[in-house]
């Protein structure tokens, strides 16, 4: 990959609400991204038909959807994961979804190796919550995860505080401080995806 190809990256929230404030800020880091000249796949896990994980219906075999995201996740060297916090952590969603995909398929040597879709890429964090902290102890726990899973947490992150008043009527955010924000954080990975590629 040289310096001018596009970088693929992945954007995706932790949440399936329609109203959901980390979906919105996962729509404005997507468009930031592209603004900077990023390939940009904006998944939404709420699309994806996953069960909740459970090892007796794994061995009747990996469903289809778990497939589509491996592939998803490894053809991405960057992402970009937006997350809401429950109970000062990341949501069941977001851990479901990736316990299913960090699983090697029996019978599939593409997927032997259950860290494939994770290993080596390199991950912003961001986080929205109505409350103060933004959602930011929900990025504490979500680092030390990913990293397990070999990848490169940015050590920039963002968590967006009193997300219900962050918003104007199309989905921007409102505060110049926040933009820049968010456009620290996508340019951080970036920078730090295309150095990877070289
Ligand atoms: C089970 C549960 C636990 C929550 N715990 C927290 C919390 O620890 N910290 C926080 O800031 N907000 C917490 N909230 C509020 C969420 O931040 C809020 O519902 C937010 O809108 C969820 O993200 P979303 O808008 O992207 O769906 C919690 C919400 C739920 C449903």
């Amino acid at each position: 990959m040289t310096t001018a190809t596009p970088i693929p990256l992945l954007v995706f929230a932790g949440s399936s609400r329609a109203q959901s404030w980390n979906r919105k800020l996962a729509r404005v880091a997507a468009d930031a991204a592209r603004a900077a000249g990023a390939q940009v796949t904006h998944l939404e896990l709420g699309d994806f038909d996953l069960p909740l994980y459970n090892g007796d219906l794994e061995a009747r075999g990996i469903p289809r959807d778990v497939i589509r995201l491996k592939e998803i996740f490894h053809t991405h060297p960057a992402w970009l994961v937006v997350s809401p916090e429950y109970n000062g952590s990341y949501t069941g969603l977001l851990k479901n979804t990736i316990d299913w995909v960090s699983r090697p398929v029996k019978d599939d040597p593409l997927w032997a190796n259950g860290g494939k879709p994770f290993a080596g890429k390199v991950v912003g964090m961001l986080s929205a919550s109505p409350g103060a902290l933004g959602g930011l102890r929900s990025l504490s726990h979500l680092a030390p995860l990913l990293m397990n899973l070999q990848c490169w947490v940015s050590p920039k992150q963002f968590a967006l505080s009193k997300a219900g008043e962050a918003f104007d009527a199309d989905g921007q955010l409102i505060a110049e401080a926040a933009r820049t924000s968010v456009q620290g954080v996508v340019d951080q990975v970036l920078n730090a995806a295309r150095r990877f590629a070289d």
